[in-house]
């Protein structure tokens, strides 16, 4: 018997829970932000100024850009309790863990304790955006035993991330690589992260918590978890294996072809060909190269199969590696640029004002008879 005589609507699939103006996942294989399409922003916008459009609802102008930006270079400088929070965190643990503890962590040093204010939220997401990149660098050169790097007055935000994570100073290259692979991993509709972001903020709790919120639940191999299950599986792949083979060898065991299929694209993710494009200006490295040739050898195997195409996270795998991330880190890299998303739609709940609680179908008995435990 359902509470309110509905349905249940299996994964919420195609169910709308709330409107937004955030972003549009268009089954047909189109993604908007704002009303951009993302065909338009990728490789013409800094990351700096996709934050900015979520964050403001508009795309900033020169001096709103510049303002945003070294306002989140100088939020870029963590917490000295976080640092040594990190420094005194578990090395065998997933780094993702590390990440969800500190934006929890964050919220107990909040500059703005007590302020519900509009004003107040705007600055904790503007923290935030810079705060997540940022302590994702300071745990990966903890793990190596280095210094964490604080960030340089003569790099951008995105540049300066990539800077702190590595210790090395990115080439042009890679510099327009991480501005466009935070571009497209910036926000993605209600998937589950930012739903689960929306649930914790639609019950007036803080950012802090609906970050925290989002992040456990994008490490989930069935969502942001996938990229580094990607690598796995292309690891997993050497030479002498027939990779027609090993994907009928998965599918027969039932098992899901990590970085294909989505909920909401019927046809190709707009998000895989900037992705995949990415990935050949690394050709000319011989790991991008055999890596690359593996995935167009499995897209063709998978499609053929199953008719199901690659998602976001397959060839942003192989973009990550390119770029000297290694696989434990590449949902942390996804968290690190849809942390705007979710800021922007913790921000949007608070204003949409209503409570998320679905109804449920109890399935369970009725009329047990109750048994003192001294009967029992
Ligand atoms: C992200 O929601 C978002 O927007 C997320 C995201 C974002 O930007 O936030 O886009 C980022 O999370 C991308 C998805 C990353 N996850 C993976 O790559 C994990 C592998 N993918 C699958 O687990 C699956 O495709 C999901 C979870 C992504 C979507 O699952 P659905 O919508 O519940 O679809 P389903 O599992 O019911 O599959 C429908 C059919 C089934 O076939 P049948 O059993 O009906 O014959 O398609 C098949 C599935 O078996 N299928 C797959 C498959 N994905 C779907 N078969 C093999 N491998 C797959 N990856």
């Amino acid at each position: 018997m359902s509470e309110n005589d509905k349905s249940v609507v299996r994964g919420l699939r195609d169910v709308a829970a709330a409107e937004t103006k955030l972003s549009y996942v268009d089954p047909n294989g189109a993604l908007y932000y704002l009303g951009y399409n993302i065909d338009d922003l990728v490789g013409r916008v800094i990351y700096a100024e996709i934050a900015y459009l979520l964050i403001h609802k508009k795309l900033p102008n020169q001096q709103e850009l510049d303002e945003l930006s070294s306002q989140l270079i100088v939020e870029m400088n963590l917490p000295d309790p976080i640092i040594l929070s990190i420094k005194n965190s578990p090395k065998n643990c997933h780094p993702i863990d590390i990440l969800r503890t500190e934006v929890s962590h964050l919220g107990e040093y909040d500059p703005d304790i007590g302020d519900f204010s509009k004003a107040a939220n705007y600055r904790r997401a503007t923290r935030l955006v810079a705060q997540v990149p940022a302590i994702v660098a300071a745990i990966n050169r903890v793990r190596q035993n280095k210094p964490v790097l604080a960030p340089r007055s003569e790099f951008g935000f995105a540049k300066n991330f990539l800077y702190m994570f590595k210790g090395d100073v990115p080439d042009d290259t890679e510099a327009s690589v991480i501005h466009r692979f935070m571009t497209l991993h910036a926000d993605h509709g209600f998937n589950a992260s930012t739903f689960a972001a929306r649930v914790t903020a639609s019950t007036n709790s803080d950012i802090y918590s609906a970050v925290t919120s989002a992040i456990g639940t994008l490490k989930g191999p069935l969502h942001g978890g996938a990229s580094e299950k990607v690598m796995d599986m292309l690891d997993d792949i050497d030479l002498e294996k027939d990779i027609n083979e090993y994907i009928q060898g998965l599918l027969d065991e039932k098992k899901k072809i990590m970085g294909f299929g989505h909920r909401m694209y019927k046809a190709q993710d707009p998000r895989t060909k900037h992705l995949r494009g990415i990935v050949e200006e690394f050709l000319h490295r011989e790991r991008s190269l055999t890596l690359y040739n593996r995935c167009i050898q499995i897209e063709n195997a998978v499609f053929e199969k199953k008719k199901i195409y690659p998602n976001v996270d397959f060839y942003a795998a192989v973009t990550m590696d390119a770029l000297g991330v290694t696989k434990e880190f590449f949902p942390l890299f996804f968290a690190s640029s849809r942390i705007s998303g979710w800021v922007a739609h913790v921000i949007e709940q608070y204003e949409d004002a209503v409570l998320l609680r679905p109804s449920s179908e109890y399935v369970g008995e009725f009329g047990k008879e109750f048994i003192p435990i001294a009967e029992r």
